[in-house]
């Protein structure tokens, strides 16, 4: 009974989301991270990872594929179900992929699969103003969710690739009022992908929830990267805001300390990282 109950006076409680609000309000920074198996959900648990995404990126990771759009509910579950079985401590964050949340029903629906089969205990989606029904939907069923603005990578066909999103003061405004409104309609966190540093900042005070920032500047309540690039296992070219962590690091776990150590510390993000 109240399995939580046996862990909240330890020296490593759950993360909740009672956790990341404290944490925004006493200004200590999240320090969250992309995982796709089990292996590597260990290795985050043990370096002290706030959250846990299991992120649709895994289509281009570990799936080679170049955008995020073949990404299924099932591959998600299976990516979602071997994380679970590795992270104890971390809040465990799943992707609802491109075209699993065209209504409310199947968001629902969906955003069940994800907590019952994968053990997911947040639900994130790539919002804007036609998803506010949805997030309101979800929060109305108790579901913890997490609404995701700035470059939306599900939608990088009809926006024209993978660009810096909110540099138009009309485009910032957008955001801002976006973000305000999936707050309002019950989102529990609001992550913004490659934004202006300025707009991160805008959008983080605007927010009493907390602000996860990917490419969206120093000043967000937490981070995020893709695990693969902090490893440097993916080749070719990155994205500006990534910094490689297993240089001088012994081995994965103590990259992944370094990150979490880099973002608590206000390390990292540097100015070379932001827009
Ligand atoms: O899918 C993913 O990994 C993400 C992060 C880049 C935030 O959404």
């Amino acid at each position: 009974m109240y399995t939580q109950l046996q862990f909240r006076d330890s020296d490593r409680p759950p993360v909740t989301l009672g956790t990341l609000s404290r944490m925004k309000a006493q200004g200590e920074k999240i320090a969250c991270l992309t995982c796709y198996d089990a292996s590597f959900a260990v290795l985050t648990d043990a370096a002290d990872v706030d959250v846990v995404l299991v992120g649709d990126s895994l289509g281009m990771v570990i799936q080679g594929r170049d955008t995020t759009v073949p990404v299924t509910m099932d591959h998600m579950v299976y990516h979602c179900a071997a994380v679970a079985r590795g992270v104890h401590r971390p809040l465990l964050m799943a992707d609802l992929p491109f075209m699993s949340y065209p209504t409310r029903e199947r968001a629902l629906e969906n955003a069940v699969r994800l907590m019952q089969d994968g053990g997911a205990q947040m639900i994130k989606l790539e919002s804007g103003g036609g998803q506010v029904e949805i997030v309101e939907f979800l929060a109305n069923h108790d579901i913890a969710v997490c609404a995701h603005l700035g470059l939306k990578p599900q939608s990088v066909h009809k926006t024209g690739g993978f660009r810096v999103q909110g540099r138009q003061e009309e485009a910032a405004q957008r955001m801002v009022g976006d973000a305000k409104r999936l707050e309002s309609a019950g989102a529990d966190v609001v992550l913004l992908e490659c934004i202006p540093a300025a707009l991160g900042r805008t959008i983080t005070e605007a927010l009493a929830v907390p602000v996860i920032g990917i490419g969206a500047g120093p000043d967000t309540d937490g981070q995020i990267l893709v695990l693969y690039d902090i490893l440097d296992i993916t080749t070719g070219r990155k994205p500006r805001f990534v910094r490689n962590f297993i240089a001088g690091a012994g081995d994965n776990l103590e990259a992944i300390k370094r990150y979490v150590a880099a973002v608590r510390e206000r390390d990292y993000p540097a100015p070379e990282h932001c827009f």
